[in-house]
């Protein structure tokens, strides 16, 4: 797969050839970042390609202005974050939107699997293959699995879910059972076993599900379903981390300026409480998840971990790598 990168300038796939480390024009790529609160979807450019088959959703240059940015030192290096292809499934739900938002906000490239890879036009804009690609996909049926979706690919986030109990989105048959246990072992089955680092989001209470109060989200076996899902990661031989958020608040949103988004929330429950043994019970935004994935992928000591997250009121870790480091190590026994 071809590197590409940014440039500062109105050329939106500039070809990087450079060795790693020495992408200079990529420290200074196109940023959006919160802090700026430029509308999210016209913020890159341009196009976006939809697979399979891989139909462009749109290919057309706009101008447009963009401007450099220092480069950032927290988080991914933006050499690192011109080597990684992180691919996203749940793209478009709740705590995924913000996952794909905050990779984009990094410049770093990822790849959608959706069943409906039209939302992804509608929540992220016209982006550049070279930052976001999407591929049509269900992750109940392994014939969509297409061993394509996965080259080049770094590392995986997945965040995939449907309700605990009836509802609108069961239609089609997609439970609990489907698409948290069907579709994660589909998943996990068809990734090569070159991913740098797998992260699942569970739920907390799923080694509980027999105990009230657990018992009563579990009618519907969701709970259930997402244990057997983490069993079948962590037996996988790809490294993994699972984290096991409390309720979710902030979100899902229905704002397509994303960016506006993050930073309006910034401030508000970002303060993390972290766990182990699934005894947390709580709150957290779906911002502290999102992050708290991101910042798995890269750190050493959270491979082959399970926490359990929730936030409260307060400034917390924000994206600084070095407080989720010590953070996630805080909680671990070994
Ligand atoms: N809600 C809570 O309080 C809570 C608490 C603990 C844990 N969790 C878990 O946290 C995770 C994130 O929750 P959320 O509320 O942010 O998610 P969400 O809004 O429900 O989003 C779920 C995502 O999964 C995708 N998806 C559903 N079925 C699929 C299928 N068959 N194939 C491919 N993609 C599929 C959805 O895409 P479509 O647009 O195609 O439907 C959507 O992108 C979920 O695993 C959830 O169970 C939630």
């Amino acid at each position: 797969m071809e590197m590409a990168c940014f440039n500062g300038s109105l050329s939106p796939r500039l070809t990087c050839d450079r060795p790693r480390g020495r992408h200079a024009h990529c420290r200074a790529a196109l940023r959006y970042l919160p802090q700026r609160a430029a509308s999210f979807p016209g913020r890159l450019a341009r196009g976006a390609a939809v697979g399979r088959g891989r139909r462009r959703l749109a290919a057309a240059a706009e101008p447009q202005t963009l401007q450099e940015q220092p480069a950032r030192t927290e988080g991914s290096g933006a050499a690192e974050a011109c080597s990684k292809l992180i691919l996203v499934v749940g793209g478009t739900g709740g705590v995924g939107q913000l996952i794909v938002a905050s990779l984009l906000s990094r410049n770093i490239k990822s790849r959608l699997l959706l069943r409906d890879p039209e939302k992804a036009a509608s929540l992220f804009g016209k982006q550049d293959e070279s930052v976001l690609q999407v591929y049509k996909a269900d992750t109940r049926n392994t014939n969509d699995l297409d061993p394509q979706m996965f080259e080049g690919v770094t590392h995986v986030i997945c965040c995939t879910g449907t309700t605990a109990f009836p509802s609108k989105r069961w239609d089609g048959d997609n439970t609990p059972e489907r698409v948290d246990w069907d579709g994660i072992r589909n998943l996990v089955s068809a990734l090569p076993q070159t991913i740098k680092r797998l992260v699942l989001v569970s739920s907390i209470g799923v080694t509980k599900y027999n105990e009230l109060p657990w018992s009563v989200m579990n009618l519907f076996g969701v709970l259930k379903y997402k244990k057997m899902a983490e069993d079948f990661v962590r037996n996988s031989g790809i490294p993994f981390t699972i984290i096991r958020p409390g309720r979710l608040t902030d979100g899902p949103y229905t704002s397509y300026d994303l960016n506006t988004l993050l930073k309006a929330t910034a401030g508000e429950r970002r303060a993390v409480v972290i766990g182990q043994g699934d005894k947390l019970v709580g709150e957290v935004s779906r911002l502290v998840v999102a992050e708290a994935c991101i910042q798995a992928l890269d750190i050493e000591s959270t491979e082959g971990q399970i926490y359990e997250i929730n936030s409260v009121k307060g400034e917390g870790p924000g994206t600084d790598p070095e407080k989720w480091k010590v953070l996630f190590r805080s909680v671990q026994s070994n």
